[in-house]
Protein backbone atom coordinates (compact mmCIF):
# COMPACT_ATOMS: atom_id res chain seq x y z
CA UNK A 1 0.00 0.00 0.00
CA UNK A 2 1.54 3.82 -0.92
CA UNK A 3 1.53 6.14 1.99
CA UNK A 4 -1.27 8.40 0.28
CA UNK A 5 -3.90 4.57 0.01
CA UNK A 6 -2.60 4.81 4.23
CA UNK A 7 -4.31 8.13 4.52
CA UNK A 8 -7.59 6.74 2.14
CA UNK A 9 -7.84 3.92 4.38
CA UNK A 10 -7.79 5.72 7.74
CA UNK A 11 -9.50 8.67 6.81
CA UNK A 12 -12.10 8.33 9.66
CA UNK A 13 -9.87 7.26 12.03
CA UNK A 14 -7.71 10.72 11.46
CA UNK A 15 -10.63 12.51 11.89
CA UNK A 16 -11.52 11.21 14.71
CA UNK A 17 -8.12 11.22 16.21
CA UNK A 18 -7.92 14.76 15.52
CA UNK A 19 -11.45 15.72 17.55
CA UNK A 20 -9.24 14.35 20.59
CA UNK A 21 -6.75 16.58 20.42
CA UNK A 22 -9.52 19.60 19.67
CA UNK A 23 -11.46 18.67 22.90
CA UNK A 24 -8.40 19.52 24.96
CA UNK A 25 -9.06 23.01 25.85
CA UNK A 26 -5.12 23.85 25.58
CA UNK A 27 -5.73 27.98 26.33
CA UNK A 28 -2.28 28.76 27.21
CA UNK A 29 -3.30 32.87 28.32
CA UNK A 30 -5.44 31.36 31.52
CA UNK A 31 -3.87 29.55 35.00
CA UNK A 32 -7.31 27.60 35.30
CA UNK A 33 -6.44 25.54 31.68
CA UNK A 34 -2.77 24.55 33.11
CA UNK A 35 -3.37 21.07 33.74
CA UNK A 36 -5.43 21.18 30.04
CA UNK A 37 -2.23 21.23 28.55
CA UNK A 38 -0.21 19.14 30.27
CA UNK A 39 -2.69 16.99 28.95
CA UNK A 40 -3.05 17.61 25.69
CA UNK A 41 0.95 17.58 25.57
CA UNK A 42 0.92 14.00 27.32
CA UNK A 43 -2.34 13.30 24.19
CA UNK A 44 0.16 14.15 21.82
CA UNK A 45 3.26 12.79 23.04
CA UNK A 46 1.42 8.81 23.52
CA UNK A 47 0.19 9.25 20.19
CA UNK A 48 3.80 9.75 18.24
CA UNK A 49 5.37 7.41 20.24
CA UNK A 50 2.71 5.10 19.33
CA UNK A 51 3.56 5.65 15.52
CA UNK A 52 7.03 4.83 15.84
CA UNK A 53 8.45 8.11 17.12
CA UNK A 54 10.63 8.66 19.99
CA UNK A 55 8.79 11.44 22.35
CA UNK A 56 8.62 13.00 25.49
CA UNK A 57 7.13 15.93 27.12
CA UNK A 58 9.53 18.61 28.21
CA UNK A 59 9.02 21.34 31.01
CA UNK A 60 10.14 24.93 30.04
CA UNK A 61 9.40 27.10 32.82
CA UNK A 62 6.13 27.62 31.54
CA UNK A 63 3.89 25.14 29.53
CA UNK A 64 5.52 21.96 29.08
CA UNK A 65 6.63 21.18 25.15
CA UNK A 66 6.16 18.18 23.38
CA UNK A 67 10.07 16.69 21.77
CA UNK A 68 9.78 13.82 19.60
CA UNK A 69 12.33 12.11 17.29
CA UNK A 70 12.77 9.95 14.28
CA UNK A 71 16.01 9.06 13.70
CA UNK A 72 17.24 7.26 10.15
CA UNK A 73 20.35 7.76 8.77
CA UNK A 74 22.85 10.37 9.38
CA UNK A 75 23.62 10.70 5.54
CA UNK A 76 20.08 11.79 5.11
CA UNK A 77 18.76 15.74 5.90
CA UNK A 78 17.44 16.28 9.12
CA UNK A 79 13.51 18.36 9.01
CA UNK A 80 12.77 20.00 12.20
CA UNK A 81 8.99 20.35 12.17
CA UNK A 82 7.40 23.37 14.73
CA UNK A 83 4.35 23.32 15.49
CA UNK A 84 1.97 24.67 18.81
CA UNK A 85 -1.14 23.08 20.73
CA UNK A 86 -1.82 25.56 22.58
CA UNK A 87 -4.80 28.01 21.40
CA UNK A 88 -6.66 30.90 21.97
CA UNK A 89 -9.16 32.06 24.78
CA UNK A 90 -12.38 30.99 22.78
CA UNK A 91 -14.24 34.26 24.26
CA UNK A 92 -17.21 35.07 23.35
CA UNK A 93 -18.58 31.75 24.20
CA UNK A 94 -22.13 32.71 23.43
CA UNK A 95 -21.17 33.73 19.72
CA UNK A 96 -19.97 29.93 18.84
CA UNK A 97 -22.50 27.99 17.37
CA UNK A 98 -21.51 24.61 18.77
CA UNK A 99 -19.17 24.49 21.93
CA UNK A 100 -14.95 25.29 20.96
CA UNK A 101 -14.17 22.47 22.37
CA UNK A 102 -16.61 19.95 21.20
CA UNK A 103 -15.41 19.86 17.23
CA UNK A 104 -18.18 19.16 14.74
CA UNK A 105 -18.07 18.93 11.17
CA UNK A 106 -20.35 21.14 9.46
CA UNK A 107 -21.01 22.22 5.44
CA UNK A 108 -16.87 20.76 5.01
CA UNK A 109 -16.20 22.28 7.79
CA UNK A 110 -13.96 21.20 11.16
CA UNK A 111 -15.51 23.32 13.42
CA UNK A 112 -13.42 24.29 16.93
CA UNK A 113 -11.09 26.45 18.57
CA UNK A 114 -7.66 25.21 17.43
CA UNK A 115 -8.88 23.60 14.21
CA UNK A 116 -6.42 25.74 12.08
CA UNK A 117 -4.52 27.41 14.55
CA UNK A 118 -2.52 24.92 14.88
CA UNK A 119 -3.93 21.74 16.26
CA UNK A 120 -5.25 20.68 12.57
CA UNK A 121 -2.20 21.80 11.01
CA UNK A 122 0.55 20.19 13.34
CA UNK A 123 -1.41 17.01 13.38
CA UNK A 124 -1.86 17.11 9.44
CA UNK A 125 2.19 16.97 9.28
CA UNK A 126 1.80 14.02 11.97
CA UNK A 127 -0.70 12.11 10.02
CA UNK A 128 1.69 12.29 6.87
CA UNK A 129 4.41 10.76 8.89
CA UNK A 130 2.90 8.15 10.13
CA UNK A 131 1.44 7.28 6.78
CA UNK A 132 4.94 6.81 5.26
CA UNK A 133 6.33 5.21 8.49
CA UNK A 134 3.27 2.38 8.44
CA UNK A 135 4.03 1.53 4.65
CA UNK A 136 7.48 2.06 3.77
CA UNK A 137 8.45 1.28 7.78
CA UNK A 138 10.85 4.30 7.72
CA UNK A 139 11.20 8.01 6.59
CA UNK A 140 12.97 9.71 3.76
CA UNK A 141 14.55 11.73 5.94
CA UNK A 142 15.39 12.39 9.83
CA UNK A 143 13.01 13.96 11.44
CA UNK A 144 12.61 16.23 14.86
CA UNK A 145 9.54 17.43 15.76
CA UNK A 146 8.85 20.62 18.74
CA UNK A 147 5.15 21.21 19.37
CA UNK A 148 4.81 23.50 22.44
CA UNK A 149 2.42 25.15 24.51
CA UNK A 150 3.07 28.78 24.52
CA UNK A 151 3.14 30.06 20.87
CA UNK A 152 -0.25 32.20 21.96
CA UNK A 153 1.58 33.87 24.92
CA UNK A 154 4.59 34.88 23.44
CA UNK A 155 6.85 31.75 23.49
CA UNK A 156 8.60 33.16 26.23
CA UNK A 157 10.03 30.31 27.80
CA UNK A 158 10.80 28.20 24.17
CA UNK A 159 14.33 30.54 22.98
CA UNK A 160 15.79 29.50 26.52
CA UNK A 161 14.55 25.97 25.79
CA UNK A 162 16.47 26.24 22.15
CA UNK A 163 19.98 27.20 23.93
CA UNK A 164 19.61 24.00 26.53
CA UNK A 165 18.97 21.65 23.79
CA UNK A 166 20.81 23.14 20.61
CA UNK A 167 22.89 19.59 20.40
CA UNK A 168 19.62 17.78 19.89
CA UNK A 169 18.07 20.28 17.86
CA UNK A 170 20.64 20.04 15.33
CA UNK A 171 18.88 19.84 11.58
CA UNK A 172 18.75 21.67 8.46
CA UNK A 173 15.50 23.01 7.47
CA UNK A 174 12.58 23.85 10.00
CA UNK A 175 9.49 22.96 8.79
CA UNK A 176 5.88 25.43 10.14
CA UNK A 177 2.73 25.24 8.81
CA UNK A 178 0.91 27.71 10.85
CA UNK A 179 -0.58 30.48 8.25
CA UNK A 180 -2.69 30.52 5.59
CA UNK A 181 -2.97 29.39 1.81
CA UNK A 182 -3.30 32.57 0.11
CA UNK A 183 -7.04 31.21 -1.14
CA UNK A 184 -9.15 28.69 -1.84
CA UNK A 185 -7.85 28.00 -5.58
CA UNK A 186 -4.05 29.16 -4.71
CA UNK A 187 -2.33 27.47 -2.07
CA UNK A 188 1.09 29.54 -0.83
CA UNK A 189 4.45 29.97 0.54
CA UNK A 190 5.04 31.79 3.05
CA UNK A 191 8.73 34.19 3.05
CA UNK A 192 7.22 36.78 5.93
CA UNK A 193 5.86 37.33 8.86
CA UNK A 194 5.45 40.45 11.03
CA UNK A 195 6.81 40.59 14.35
CA UNK A 196 4.55 42.57 17.16
CA UNK A 197 5.24 44.73 20.18
CA UNK A 198 3.10 44.24 23.37
CA UNK A 199 1.88 46.75 25.93
CA UNK A 200 -1.21 48.25 28.29
CA UNK A 201 -1.18 51.78 29.06
CA UNK A 202 -3.18 52.80 31.97
CA UNK A 203 -4.79 56.36 32.87
CA UNK A 204 -4.85 57.45 36.09
CA UNK A 205 -7.27 60.38 37.31
CA UNK A 206 -9.48 60.79 40.80
CA UNK A 207 -8.93 58.43 43.10
CA UNK A 208 -12.00 57.09 43.30
CA UNK A 209 -15.26 57.42 40.63
CA UNK A 210 -16.85 60.93 41.19
CA UNK A 211 -20.10 61.85 40.54
CA UNK A 212 -19.74 64.07 36.87
CA UNK A 213 -22.01 66.41 38.04
CA UNK A 214 -20.08 67.68 41.10
CA UNK A 215 -16.62 67.11 39.73
CA UNK A 216 -17.32 67.00 35.44
CA UNK A 217 -15.03 69.59 33.68
CA UNK A 218 -13.44 70.42 37.00
CA UNK A 219 -10.88 67.41 36.57
CA UNK A 220 -9.70 65.40 33.48
CA UNK A 221 -12.00 62.35 32.79
CA UNK A 222 -9.22 59.28 32.35
CA UNK A 223 -11.13 57.62 29.96
CA UNK A 224 -11.27 61.00 27.45
CA UNK A 225 -7.68 60.93 28.04
CA UNK A 226 -7.16 57.73 26.80
CA UNK A 227 -9.15 58.00 24.19
CA UNK A 228 -7.74 61.28 22.77
CA UNK A 229 -4.33 59.81 23.50
CA UNK A 230 -5.08 56.68 21.28
CA UNK A 231 -6.10 59.09 18.74
CA UNK A 232 -3.39 60.85 18.32
CA UNK A 233 -1.48 57.32 17.23
CA UNK A 234 -1.80 57.73 14.04
CA UNK A 235 -2.37 60.89 11.50
CA UNK A 236 -4.73 61.59 8.90
CA UNK A 237 -2.92 59.83 6.13
CA UNK A 238 -2.96 56.64 8.86
CA UNK A 239 1.05 57.10 9.41
CA UNK A 240 1.58 55.96 13.09
CA UNK A 241 2.97 59.19 14.70
CA UNK A 242 5.53 57.75 17.59
CA UNK A 243 8.72 59.59 16.84
CA UNK A 244 11.13 57.38 15.98
CA UNK A 245 8.88 54.24 15.23
CA UNK A 246 9.41 53.98 10.99
CA UNK A 247 13.41 53.78 11.95
CA UNK A 248 15.23 51.07 10.21
CA UNK A 249 12.07 50.31 8.44
CA UNK A 250 13.26 49.43 4.64
CA UNK A 251 10.74 50.63 1.89
CA UNK A 252 9.32 47.69 -0.31
CA UNK A 253 11.08 46.83 -3.16
CA UNK A 254 9.87 47.30 -6.92
CA UNK A 255 10.32 43.87 -7.09
CA UNK A 256 7.79 42.79 -4.01
CA UNK A 257 5.55 45.23 -5.09
CA UNK A 258 5.23 44.13 -8.65
CA UNK A 259 4.92 40.39 -7.13
CA UNK A 260 2.20 41.91 -4.31
CA UNK A 261 0.21 43.50 -7.62
CA UNK A 262 0.32 40.10 -9.08
CA UNK A 263 -1.75 38.15 -6.67
CA UNK A 264 -5.62 38.15 -7.31
CA UNK A 265 -7.71 40.56 -5.28
CA UNK A 266 -11.00 41.05 -5.38
CA UNK A 267 -11.78 44.38 -3.13
CA UNK A 268 -15.58 43.24 -3.37
CA UNK A 269 -14.95 39.72 -1.70
CA UNK A 270 -12.69 41.12 1.17
CA UNK A 271 -15.21 43.22 2.04
CA UNK A 272 -17.73 41.27 2.03
CA UNK A 273 -15.73 38.37 3.97
CA UNK A 274 -14.94 40.94 6.65
CA UNK A 275 -18.71 42.34 6.65
CA UNK A 276 -16.98 45.79 6.24
CA UNK A 277 -18.07 48.69 4.26
CA UNK A 278 -14.31 49.57 3.47
CA UNK A 279 -11.07 49.43 3.84
CA UNK A 280 -8.77 51.74 5.36
CA UNK A 281 -5.16 51.69 6.00
CA UNK A 282 -1.80 53.57 5.72
CA UNK A 283 -2.25 56.34 2.44
CA UNK A 284 0.27 55.34 -0.50
CA UNK A 285 0.15 51.51 -0.18
CA UNK A 286 -2.69 48.29 -0.89
CA UNK A 287 -4.21 46.48 1.21
CA UNK A 288 -1.10 43.38 0.70
CA UNK A 289 1.17 46.20 1.70
CA UNK A 290 -0.44 47.12 4.78
CA UNK A 291 -1.57 43.87 5.92
CA UNK A 292 2.05 42.12 5.29
CA UNK A 293 4.34 44.61 5.00
CA UNK A 294 3.81 47.61 7.08
CA UNK A 295 4.10 47.81 10.86
CA UNK A 296 0.68 48.76 12.19
CA UNK A 297 -0.85 49.99 16.06
CA UNK A 298 -3.63 48.57 17.21
CA UNK A 299 -5.53 48.63 20.86
CA UNK A 300 -6.98 45.23 21.05
CA UNK A 301 -9.01 46.22 24.21
CA UNK A 302 -10.22 48.93 26.22
CA UNK A 303 -12.02 49.85 29.51
CA UNK A 304 -12.63 51.87 32.02
CA UNK A 305 -15.89 53.56 33.80
CA UNK A 306 -19.37 52.00 33.92
CA UNK A 307 -19.73 48.72 31.90
CA UNK A 308 -23.19 47.87 33.06
CA UNK A 309 -27.14 48.09 31.77
CA UNK A 310 -28.12 51.95 31.67
CA UNK A 311 -26.50 54.93 32.46
CA UNK A 312 -24.14 56.03 35.44
CA UNK A 313 -23.27 59.82 36.04
CA UNK A 314 -19.29 59.28 37.27
CA UNK A 315 -16.02 60.46 36.23
CA UNK A 316 -14.12 57.34 36.36
CA UNK A 317 -11.70 56.77 38.35
CA UNK A 318 -8.85 55.33 35.57
CA UNK A 319 -8.85 53.46 32.36
CA UNK A 320 -6.41 51.12 30.51
CA UNK A 321 -5.84 49.58 26.99
CA UNK A 322 -3.72 46.97 25.83
CA UNK A 323 -2.04 47.69 22.29
CA UNK A 324 0.24 45.70 20.04
CA UNK A 325 2.08 47.10 17.31
CA UNK A 326 2.78 44.77 14.03
CA UNK A 327 6.33 44.96 13.22
CA UNK A 328 8.64 44.68 10.20
CA UNK A 329 12.29 43.49 9.97
CA UNK A 330 14.70 45.79 11.56
CA UNK A 331 11.75 47.35 14.13
CA UNK A 332 12.85 45.97 17.95
CA UNK A 333 10.14 45.12 20.42
CA UNK A 334 11.14 46.48 23.33
CA UNK A 335 12.68 49.68 21.12
CA UNK A 336 9.23 50.21 20.15
CA UNK A 337 7.42 49.50 23.29
CA UNK A 338 9.82 52.59 25.06
CA UNK A 339 9.15 54.93 21.89
CA UNK A 340 5.50 54.25 22.68
CA UNK A 341 5.41 54.81 26.63
CA UNK A 342 7.34 58.05 25.77
CA UNK A 343 5.41 59.35 23.12
CA UNK A 344 2.31 58.99 25.18
CA UNK A 345 3.90 60.31 28.45
CA UNK A 346 5.01 63.20 26.78
CA UNK A 347 1.14 63.82 25.13
CA UNK A 348 -0.47 63.04 28.05
CA UNK A 349 -1.88 65.90 30.51
CA UNK A 350 -0.28 66.75 34.03
CA UNK A 351 -3.62 66.44 35.43
CA UNK A 352 -3.59 62.44 35.13
CA UNK A 353 -1.00 59.99 35.37
CA UNK A 354 -0.11 57.24 32.99
CA UNK A 355 1.86 54.27 33.35
CA UNK A 356 2.52 52.23 30.43
CA UNK A 357 3.30 47.95 31.15
CA UNK A 358 5.85 46.83 28.38
CA UNK A 359 5.86 43.65 27.25
CA UNK A 360 8.27 43.38 24.12
CA UNK A 361 7.40 40.66 21.55
CA UNK A 362 8.54 39.28 18.69
CA UNK A 363 10.65 40.19 15.47
CA UNK A 364 9.51 40.33 12.06
CA UNK A 365 11.06 37.73 9.71
CA UNK A 366 11.92 37.47 6.12
CA UNK A 367 12.92 34.00 4.87
CA UNK A 368 14.77 33.08 1.89
CA UNK A 369 12.88 33.05 -1.27
CA UNK A 370 14.79 30.80 -3.06
CA UNK A 371 17.05 27.85 -3.04
CA UNK A 372 16.77 23.90 -2.50
CA UNK A 373 14.33 23.36 0.10
CA UNK A 374 11.64 26.30 -0.90
CA UNK A 375 11.74 24.61 -4.42
CA UNK A 376 11.14 21.33 -2.34
CA UNK A 377 8.01 22.71 -0.47
CA UNK A 378 6.86 24.31 -3.74
CA UNK A 379 6.54 20.65 -4.90
CA UNK A 380 5.38 18.95 -1.95
CA UNK A 381 2.28 21.55 -2.31
CA UNK A 382 1.69 21.39 -5.86
CA UNK A 383 1.59 17.21 -5.52
CA UNK A 384 -0.45 17.60 -2.09
CA UNK A 385 -3.20 20.58 -3.74
CA UNK A 386 -2.71 19.95 -7.58
CA UNK A 387 -1.67 23.54 -7.50
CA UNK A 388 1.65 25.14 -7.53
CA UNK A 389 2.30 27.93 -4.63
CA UNK A 390 2.30 31.18 -4.48
CA UNK A 391 5.07 33.21 -2.54
CA UNK A 392 3.24 35.89 -0.13
CA UNK A 393 3.61 37.51 3.18
CA UNK A 394 1.50 37.19 6.15
CA UNK A 395 0.81 40.01 8.71
CA UNK A 396 0.80 37.33 12.06
CA UNK A 397 3.54 36.40 14.05
CA UNK A 398 5.41 33.36 14.98
CA UNK A 399 7.84 34.44 17.25
CA UNK A 400 9.91 31.63 17.38
CA UNK A 401 11.20 31.93 13.52
CA UNK A 402 13.40 34.73 14.07
CA UNK A 403 14.60 32.00 17.26
CA UNK A 404 15.06 29.47 14.79
CA UNK A 405 17.40 31.76 12.57
CA UNK A 406 19.44 33.50 15.51
CA UNK A 407 19.93 30.61 17.63
CA UNK A 408 19.79 27.43 15.93
CA UNK A 409 20.86 29.15 12.61
CA UNK A 410 18.06 27.52 10.56
CA UNK A 411 15.81 28.74 8.15
CA UNK A 412 11.84 28.50 8.22
CA UNK A 413 9.69 26.74 5.55
CA UNK A 414 6.21 28.43 6.07
CA UNK A 415 3.89 26.28 4.99
CA UNK A 416 0.32 27.05 5.60
CA UNK A 417 -3.03 25.31 5.04
CA UNK A 418 -5.31 27.57 6.72
CA UNK A 419 -8.07 30.29 4.71
CA UNK A 420 -8.22 33.42 5.92
CA UNK A 421 -11.86 32.82 6.74
CA UNK A 422 -11.09 30.36 8.94
CA UNK A 423 -11.80 32.56 12.24
CA UNK A 424 -8.42 32.17 13.75
CA UNK A 425 -8.49 33.65 17.33
CA UNK A 426 -12.24 34.13 16.45
CA UNK A 427 -15.77 32.36 17.15
CA UNK A 428 -16.51 29.36 15.35
CA UNK A 429 -12.98 28.89 14.18
CA UNK A 430 -12.75 26.26 11.39
CA UNK A 431 -10.47 24.45 9.31
CA UNK A 432 -11.99 23.20 6.18
CA UNK A 433 -11.62 19.03 5.71
CA UNK A 434 -10.64 19.80 2.00
CA UNK A 435 -7.50 21.66 3.55
CA UNK A 436 -6.71 19.06 6.16
CA UNK A 437 -6.63 16.27 3.43
CA UNK A 438 -4.93 18.16 1.47
CA UNK A 439 -2.18 19.00 3.85
CA UNK A 440 -2.02 16.01 4.86
CA UNK A 441 -0.88 14.83 1.43
CA UNK A 442 1.87 17.69 1.22
CA UNK A 443 2.59 16.32 4.41
CA UNK A 444 3.62 12.72 2.74
CA UNK A 445 5.41 14.55 0.02
CA UNK A 446 7.48 17.17 1.46
CA UNK A 447 9.82 14.73 3.29
CA UNK A 448 10.80 12.80 0.04
CA UNK A 449 10.81 16.32 -1.86
CA UNK A 450 12.82 17.54 1.30
CA UNK A 451 15.38 14.33 1.05
CA UNK A 452 16.06 15.05 -2.80
CA UNK A 453 17.29 18.51 -1.91
CA UNK A 454 19.44 17.04 -0.33
CA UNK A 455 22.31 17.94 2.72
N1 LIG B 1 -0.68 31.18 13.56
C1 LIG B 1 -0.62 32.49 14.10
C2 LIG B 1 0.24 33.43 13.27
C3 LIG B 1 -0.37 33.84 11.99
C4 LIG B 1 -1.60 34.48 11.98
C5 LIG B 1 0.29 33.65 10.82
C6 LIG B 1 -2.17 34.86 10.78
C7 LIG B 1 -0.27 34.04 9.64
C8 LIG B 1 -1.50 34.63 9.62
C9 LIG B 1 -0.07 32.41 15.51
O1 LIG B 1 -0.62 31.35 16.26
C10 LIG B 1 -0.43 33.66 16.25
O2 LIG B 1 -1.58 33.92 16.43
N2 LIG B 1 0.58 34.37 16.72
C11 LIG B 1 0.38 35.47 17.57
C12 LIG B 1 1.69 35.70 18.25
C13 LIG B 1 1.63 36.61 19.42
C14 LIG B 1 0.70 36.12 20.48
C15 LIG B 1 3.00 36.78 19.96
C16 LIG B 1 -0.08 36.68 16.78
O3 LIG B 1 0.31 36.86 15.62
O4 LIG B 1 -0.85 37.46 17.33
MN1 LIG C 1 -0.63 29.62 15.26
MN1 LIG D 1 -2.67 32.08 16.86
Amino acid sequence: MTALAYLKKTEKQRMKELFDLLSFPSVSAKSEHKQDLVKCAGWLTDHLNKIGFKAKVYPTGGHPLVFAEYFVDKKLPTVLYYGHYDVQPPEPLELWKTPPFKPQIRAGHIYARGATDDKGQTFAHIKGLEAILKTEGTLPVNVKMIIEGEEEVHSANLPKWLKKNKKMLKADIVVVSDTGQFSKKLPAVTYGLRGIAAMEVFVYGPNRDVHSGSFGGAIANPVNVLCSLVAQLHDKNGHITVPGFYNGVKPLTKWERAQFKKLPFKEAEYKKMLGVSGLQGERGFNTFERAWARPTCDVNGIKGGYQGEGAKTIIPSFASCKITCRLVPNQEPHDICNKVEKYLQKLAPKSVRVKVDKWGGAKGVIVPTNGPWLDASARAIKKGFGTAPVFMREGGSIPVVVDFKEILGLDTLLIGFGQADDNIHSPNERFRVVDFERGCRTAVALPFELAAAGK
